[in-house]
């Protein structure tokens, strides 16, 4: 487990270069969010589980006061080295989400990029009891997922990605327990070098499905109003991700 966040952190921000290129777009959403559903201005933010920072850099270069907390060091120092490269200042901070100790401190709290699903269901309300904490009244917590329905497929996707002169060869399947909503994430990751030496590394990650619905049930339990979004816009029938809302 954590294997992308440890011996891969270096090459994160490649695997999932597609994913970087759209941060600009989330980013507009989770704005309009800030503007449509806090309730109060929003200027400081924690970013929860921010890895290399992609969002958190995002926001900080709108202007926003940014804290960024992640688990894995190996991801922090990334994150700090784009952050100094981009002349951004930005408090990163090694830590658990379950064990922040915030009291009203942020205007909002956001965990993105299906991190959430790193929380089972006794977690998850640890999570939201700390988050809820952390938030200034009124403040909102922002938090992304995928379906159930993207999820379930097993077949293989490979795809290729550059660092550098490396060639990064990514071939992702899942295995899904439906009965405990468990998804198991396995990724292979080749990484060639162009004296043609490869080496391999295997991700295998237990992740937590949660649908749209049990997320704002159990979101309910803490917040004062919770509200589910789809992929950038309000929810639709076929969305293949989900953003929870929820308000302080
Ligand atoms: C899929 S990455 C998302 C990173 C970032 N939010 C983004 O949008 O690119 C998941 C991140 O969650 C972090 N993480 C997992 N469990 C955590 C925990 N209990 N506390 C803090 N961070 C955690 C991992 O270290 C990893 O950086």
């Amino acid at each position: 487990m954590y294997e992308l966040y440890t011996v891969l952190a270096e090459y994160y921000d490649a695997i999932y270069r597609r994913r970087a290129e759209r941060v600009g777009k989330e980013i507009d959403f989770v704005e309009e969010l800030f503007r449509e559903d806090a309730e109060r201005e929003v200027r400081r933010i924690l970013d929860l589980a921010c890895g290399t920072g992609i969002p958190t850099l995002e926001l900080a270069g709108r202007g926003y006061e940014v804290v960024g907390l992640d688990l894995h060091e190996e991801m922090l120092a990334v994150a700090r080295r784009k952050a100094e490269r981009e002349g951004l200042s930005v408090e990163f901070i090694h830590g658990n989400a379950l064990e922040i100790d915030f009291e009203e401190e942020f205007d909002a709290v956001t965990m993105f990029f299906s991190s959430i699903m790193y929380f089972d269901d006794s977690a998850i309300q640890q999570l939201f009891n700390s988050v809820k904490r952390a938030l200034k009244p009124g403040g909102v917590f922002i938090a992304d997922t995928p379906g159930w329905n993207i999820v379930g497929g097993n077949e293989p996707i490979v795809w290729d990605e550059r660092k550098g002169d490396e060639r990064l060869i990514i071939t992702d399947w899942r295995e899904v327990e439906p009965a405990f909503q468990k998804l198991h994430f396995k990724r292979l990751v080749q990484i060639m070098t162009p004296d043609g030496s490869v080496r391999a590394f295997m991700v295998d990650d237990e992740l937590n499905i949660y649908t749209p619905r049990e997320l704002r049930l159990l979101a309910e339990g803490h917040f004062r109003k919770v509200k589910i979004y789809g992929d950038l816009h309000e929810l639709r029938p076929n969305d293949r991700r989900y953003w929870l809302v929820a308000v302080k």
